[in-house]
């Protein structure tokens, strides 16, 4: 058999592995990557049914890239590069863990059958999530965490473990959440999906494989009826060419739609400072809101001697945001956050600057007139993280930034919690 030497510009070595649907191969410039060619195939029932789909490859790769694109951008650690052909993508090269990753928000398909007397449409909040053996030989059998624990997988040094398994489960169910929220936009609903996680030669488990038309259930509208995923086919019981290129459009309007997965809302969020005294902590309170992915600006007035003129700002944001959150930064009596809080119906969060005297000059912030509701929050951190919580509610982007951040977080602090512990035996 020969394959490719080249693709997209990039010299190929060998063949690390064939699947059912796509080839792998080495890199020999680029040894931590590895490039992942479509194949114009479309399977079901682990492999048993089988046709070639001419095109099938480019969508699959586009739909992949447009929905890592929009993973990479909450922040989660994939092993996703970049697409470098109409067929092909670059990938970290992983040793592959073998477990098909299940989350799902309705009861459809295999589940209806392994739980006898759960109706179709059981709506599993939080999403139900569960894992089964890569193995077509025996038809991917469901596995229990404790099997997955017990199996004492190593790849690239790493050894499974349960801190290794409660991640993977949490960031499935995060990818799920975030995707389904992106699919929300355009009225589809994500039903169930599956995923792969590997681990790359530095040793990190990242989400990896790919992620298109293949690995979940889309139905428009909700309504079964109208499904646009791969179900389609796995249902023919013969199939035609004419079924072929039903399917093969079906795939390419769900590769279409990504393109309009972006959050579409326009949100600032801006700092208003008393004095410039006070910009050491605005710029800490931008830098902690610029990481999670906010447009901040900041400003300087005074609501004390120029009322007037910190309206106007106020006004002008007003005009031209969808989604505003105002943050007040005032030392001494906080004249500011109120005032905003006062003429607008727009959240204000007061974050007071640090000073020998916050414990008597907080009360101005916290004890507003009647018919006001800023907050009021003293760490940099807390008053960024307040304000994209409230932008999230209306950019999925932004909360699924806070969702990845507490991941990597629990996830960090386990990491040192392992070292302290191997460090006193
Ligand atoms: N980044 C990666 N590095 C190494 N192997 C990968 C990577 N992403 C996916 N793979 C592996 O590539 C193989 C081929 O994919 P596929 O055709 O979907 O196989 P399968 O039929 O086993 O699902 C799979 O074994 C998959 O786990
Ligand atoms: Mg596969």
């Amino acid at each position: 058999m020969s394959y490719p030497k080249e693709v997209g510009g990039h010299k190929l070595g060998k063949l690390i592995i064939e699947g059912k649907t796509k080839q792998v191969f080495d890199l020999p410039e680029n040894p931590g990557l590895c490039l992942l060619l479509n194949k114009d195939r479309i399977t079901a029932g682990d492999g048993v049914k089988a046709h070639d789909l001419e095109g099938k490859a480019a969508i699959s790769n586009q739909t992949n890239a447009k929905v890592f694109e929009i993973l990479q951008a909450t922040g989660l650690k994939t092993s996703f590069v970049k697409q470098v052909s109409p067929t092909a993508f670059l990938s970290r090269k992983c040793e592959m863990i073998p477990i098909e990753w299940v989350t799902r928000r309705l009861a459809t398909g295999s589940f209806l059958k392994r739980n006898p007397g759960v109706p179709e449409g059981f709506r599993f909040c939080p999403p139900k999530q569960e894992t089964f053996f890569k193995d077509d030989a025996n038809h991917d059998p469901q596995w229990s965490e404790e099997q997955i624990v017990c199996a004492k997988f190593k790849f690239n040094g790493l050894v499974i473990g349960q801190d290794e398994v409660d991640y993977m489960r949490k960031a499935t169910i995060l990818v799920f959440e975030i995707l389904e929220k992106a699919w929300a936009l355009r009225d589809c609903a994500l039903i169930d999906m599956k995923i792969e996680f590997g681990v790359d030669t530095e040793g990190n488990i990242v989400l990896a494989d790919v992620i298109d038309s293949d690995s979940w259930r889309l139905w428009p509208s909700g309504d079964k009826r109208l499904m646009v995923d791969k179900q389609v086919y796995r249902n023919l019981s013969t199939v035609t060419a004419a079924d072929l290129e039903t399917v093969k459009r079906n795939f390419n309007w769900v590769k279409e739609q990504l393109d309009h997965l972006k959050p579409t809302i326009h949100h600032k969020v801006v700092v208003f400072m008393g004095s410039p005294a006070d910009q050491e902590h605005c710029q800490k309170i931008a830098k902690s809101a610029r990481d999670l992915g906010l447009d901040v600006d900041l400003r300087v007035t005074s609501a004390h001697k120029a009322t007037e003129e910190t309206l106007r700002i106020m006004q002008q944001y007003e005009d031209t945001h969808g989604a505003l959150v105002f943050i007040a930064v005032a030392g001494r009596s906080n004249g500011l956050g109120p005032v905003l809080s006062g003429n607008t119906s727009y959240p204000v969060i007061n974050c007071p600057p640090p000073s020998d005297k916050m414990v008597q000059d907080i009360w101005s912030s916290l004890s507003v007139p009647s018919g006001l509701g800023c907050a009021t929050v003293i760490y940099p951190d807390s008053a960024a993280l307040m304000a994209a919580q409230i932008i999230g509610l209306q950019d999925y982007l932004v909360w699924a930034r806070l969702r990845v951040k507490q991941l990597e977080m629990a996830t960090s602090l386990r990491h040192a919690d392992q070292k302290l512990r191997n460090l006193s035996v």
